[in-house]
């Protein structure tokens, strides 16, 4: 991927501008160094007001040749991914590009033989071990929709992803581990699995030897499967826009949204963005922390990396277990020279004593990234000193499920950093902030909507099966220009910082919770009249959940500390533990305009307890309901 490769500041403006001025010839450019078996007739076609966008248009590949066959001849026995387990008592494995190879086309047969064909959604319900991987890679072999759903979410979670895209299997494994706790994933995928009447198969890969129960007819154990299939599988023609992968974010209403990657624009822009940033070689070992439930997973453990035939690290653990020296350690044995997390990590890490840090040898380290949400200065500077050294430039990579990569981002040993700021675009992408009136802002020190108006390859296509939801969300505020929720400012250089959602999307400890069905699973609550949740700032989650909850008359009578916990329950269950509330008041009512529709904005400022302009509320239905919500706010 030498095409384009920046390696100074000076470079970059000038690769920047080309990308900008030429975008077709740029791509195309650097998709030559890509496996095709057939080559575009066009790089680019595009009507972003109807949010349609078709990068290498009828161009031909499989994205696992790309990220596995073509590293054979030359780094076959090279390390494509280490495992770490999550007990560090137990050997970490070294898959080479060969293993991968052949467990990959084990699986990819193994999903052949149980009736998968192109086109079908698989869903992979697996904690961070090898076999993740392999079904990942081994679906974009047979050119099956992954669509991955994160271990840690509920069983009502898990089904409603699946019967959004109709999954026709499902992955799983008897448990998984998460530091000193044993997840039973094979019992929530069978409560999930009630409803689910897509579902034709399970697949269960064994990982803690727990007891579970196995429906006959619909659930085999993975192993034996794999036993008895051949380790060569022909992988699939696609085309570079059939759908690689479905992947759920949280919205602003009730549903979640299943953002549709394509495989072409979103293997070329991955791999090369990845390069870029980190500024990975042939010998490095580099370790995202995220899972590959997440964009960030996907994106940036997998794909990229392993289309640049990198050593990638795959870590099954929590950063506090056996104790907050984990990552230091794990850095240390296997000589990570970059390392990328997020900053609900590095805060939660920074609390502890730097005993922790300095006990291990950090010094392979050559870059360091941040992810997910802003990184506050304080942050900023602790990962710089204590992790750093001063030596490892950290890049603040913005972006988003819906992006597919990293679009606004420092590029290591070329861009200078500043703390708090992801600084520049990257070459092919085209930021702008917007103001109310939907005008574009210009010149540098203002602040604005953040939208991106010109297409790049790795853009999400759509939103699985509901094209006029993704372009209502994210093409019309600003026709013509995806919008991307965030709200950012421009600094005098022309240096971007996020400065946090502007919609009703919270970001917790990096997951990104949409308020409305966190709201719409306490409404469920018997004793729950009506309920509004809003984020505040939290010293390492970034952001926590306050909930301001009104009872019906039956529930007044109650306990409320039950009631507190109940609800807590109904959240748990019905998007995950991470959605729990931090603090819950009750009230006896929302204030609320005229026309009735929550005032969030005034929920907001008393639930980060800045109630000193509250602006006017004497136009609220409700006014008098405001000072009672901030005399017994927690
Ligand atoms: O608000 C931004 C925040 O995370 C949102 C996207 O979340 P998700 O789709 O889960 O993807 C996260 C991983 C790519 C964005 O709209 N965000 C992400 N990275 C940053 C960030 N906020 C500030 N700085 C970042 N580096």
């Amino acid at each position: 991927m030498g095409v384009y490769e920046v390696k100074s500041l000076e470079q970059y403006f000038k690769v920047y501008k080309r990308s900008v001025r030429e975008p077709r010839k740029f791509w195309s450019k650097i998709a030559e160094d890509f496996v095709w078996y057939k080559k575009w007739d066009q790089i680019l076609e595009y009507r972003l007001e109807e949010a349609e966008v078709k990068w290498f248009v009828n161009a031909k590949l499989n994205i696992t040749k790309n990220c596995i066959d073509r590293h054979l001849a030359k780094r076959g026995d090279k390390t494509a991914i280490i495992f770490e387990p999550n007990n560090p008592e137990e050997p970490a494995q070294h898959i080479t590009y060969n293993d991968l190879y052949e467990r990959v086309c084990k699986m990819a047969n193994v999903l052949r033989e149980q009736g998968i064909e192109k086109g079908d959604r698989v869903c992979i319900y697996l904690p961070m071990i090898p076999e993740l991987a392999v079904a990942v890679l081994a679906c974009a072999r047979i050119g099956a929709i992954h669509s991955v759903v994160f271990a840690g979410f509920s069983s009502k979670a898990l089904s409603t992803r699946i019967q959004d895209s109709e999954c026709k299997m499902v992955i799983t494994s008897d448990g998984g581990y998460r530091g000193n706790k044993t997840i039973d994933l094979k019992g929530i995928v069978d409560e999930a699995l009630e409803d689910c009447p897509s579902i034709q198969s399970v697949l269960v890969a064994k990982r803690t030897n727990t007891e579970i129960s196995m429906k006959e007819g619909r659930d085999q154990w993975l192993q034996p499967l794999l036993d008895n299939v051949s380790n060569v599988s022909v992988a699939e023609v696609m085309d570079a826009e059939d759908p690689l992968f479905i992947l759920y974010t949280s919205g602003s209403t009730g549903r979640p949204k299943g953002m549709l990657h394509t495989t072409g624009g979103y293997m070329v822009y991955t791999a090369y963005t990845f390069k870029n940033v980190f500024q990975y070689e042939e010998k490095d070992v580099y370790w995202c922390t995220a899972d590959i439930g997440w964009i960030t997973g996907h994106s940036y453990i997998l794909y990229g990396p392993l289309a640049n035939g990198a050593t990638t690290v795959m870590f099954e653990g929590v950063p506090s277990y056996p104790d907050y020296g984990r990552f230091w350690e794990v850095v240390d044995k296997h000589k990570v020279t970059q390392f990328y997390t997020a900053p609900t990590a590095i805060r939660a890490l920074a609390k502890q004593s730097t005993d922790w840090v300095t006990k291990y040898d950090l010094s392979s380290l050559k870059v360091l990234g941040s992810v997910g949400e802003p990184i506050n200065e304080e942050a900023w500077h602790w990962y710089n000193d204590h992790v750093g050294n001063k030596k490892c430039p950290i890049v603040d990579t913005w972006w988003q499920t819906e992006t597919g990569g990293i679009m606004l981002s420092p590029i290591a040993f070329s861009t200078p950093t500043k703390p708090t700021y992801a600084t520049l675009p990257l070459p092919g992408v085209q930021p702008v902030l917007m103001d109310d009136k939907r005008n574009e802002i210009e010149g540098n020190q203002v602040v604005g909507s953040l939208c991106i108006k010109f297409p790049w390859p790795a853009m999400a296509r759509t939103i699985w099966g509901d094209h006029r939801r993704y372009k209502e969300t994210y093409f019309s505020a600003f026709p013509g220009k995806y919008f991307t929720g965030d709200g950012a400012l421009r600094d005098e250089v022309g240096y971007y910082r996020i400065t946090g959602r502007v919609d009703d999307v919270v970001i917790v400890s990096g997951h990104n919770l949409g308020t409305a069905p966190i709201e719409d699973a306490i409404n469920e609550h018997p004793a729950v009249a009506e309920s509004a949740i809003v984020g505040f700032p939290h010293e390492i989650k970034g952001n926590a959940l306050y909930g301001f909850i009104i009872l019906k008359e039956t529930g007044e009578a109650r306990n409320r500390e039950n009631l507190t916990r109940e609800i807590n329950q109904y959240i748990s269950e019905h998007i995950g533990p991470i959605a729990k509330l931090e603090k819950l008041q009750f009230v006896s009512g929302l204030p609320k305009t005229r026309s009735g529709k929550i005032m969030r904005r005034i929920l907001r400022k008393i639930a980060s307890k800045d109630t000193s302009n509250l602006g006017d509320t004497s136009t609220l239905l409700n006014p008098e309901v405001v000072s009672e919500i901030i005399e017994n706010a927690v």
